[in-house]
């Protein structure tokens, strides 16, 4: 469903990716590790063609819809969670209010809060960060450092949610630097001088 051959990618002369392939079947569940810096933030942003690689072809399957957490999701800080995610998914058409009002409560945040994202802690930003990610029913799910900020009970329902995911026959790529022993991944990949390695 992705196939990625040759990619390359240099940032203010420093080759951070180095013809890196990397091919990956429906349904796959697939951990990426790596040093700070190795890259990692930066493959998921040429997947999503927020950032143009330089040499490099990334194959998308035709059917293939991205969701991705990256970095800091950029929010509407003066509007509410319910306000941000109804715009978000408006822009796609793909508005399911109560898959998204199911999700903030999995995720103890409320649908009908009127609080601003600006008042928001890190992890409570981090869930609504993830539920953007999936809430337009995406089949390519791209997570970077996911678990970041998640308290413990947060970190049952997300791993329950990708858990979930990966029956509906998603395709999920999570980079992280947390061990995620919960997960059942199908692979670990270790992304280290440009490439992805095997672990
Ligand atoms: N906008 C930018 N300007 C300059 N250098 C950048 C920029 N974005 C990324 N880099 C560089 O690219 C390299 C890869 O960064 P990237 O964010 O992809 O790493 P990462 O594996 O996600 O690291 P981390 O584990 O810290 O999240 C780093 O050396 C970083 O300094
Ligand atoms: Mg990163």
């Amino acid at each position: 469903m992705l196939d990625i051959k040759g990619l390359t990618k240099k940032i203010k002369n420093n080759l951070i990716l180095d013809e890196l392939d990397l091919e990956v079947q429906t349904g796959e569940l697939i951990h990426v590790i790596g040093t700070n810096g190795s890259g990692k933030s930066t493959l998921f942003k040429l997947i999503c063609h927020i950032m143009e690689a330089d040499a490099g072809e990334i194959a998308l399957s035709e059917q293939v819809t991205i969701g991705a957490l990256i970095e800091n999701p950029y929010f509407m800080e003066n509007s509410s969670a319910q306000s941000n995610l109804k715009f978000l998914a408006d822009i796609n058409r793909q508005y399911d209010e109560k898959l998204i009002r199911q999700l903030l409560t999995q995720f103890d945040l409320d649908f009908d809060s009127p609080t601003r994202l600006k008042k928001y802690s890190l992890g409570m930003r981090q869930k609504v960060g993830i539920i953007q990610a999936i809430m337009e029913n995406q089949n390519l799910i791209l997570l970077d450092e996911p678990t970041r900020g998640l308290d413990q009970k947060a970190l049952t329902t997300f791993n329950r949610l990708i858990a979930e995911l990966i029956t509906e026959q998603k395709t999920i790529i999570i980079a992280s630097h947390d061990n995620l022993s919960e997960l059942n991944f199908t692979r670990k990949l270790r992304l280290e001088n440009g490439k992805l390695v095997a672990i």
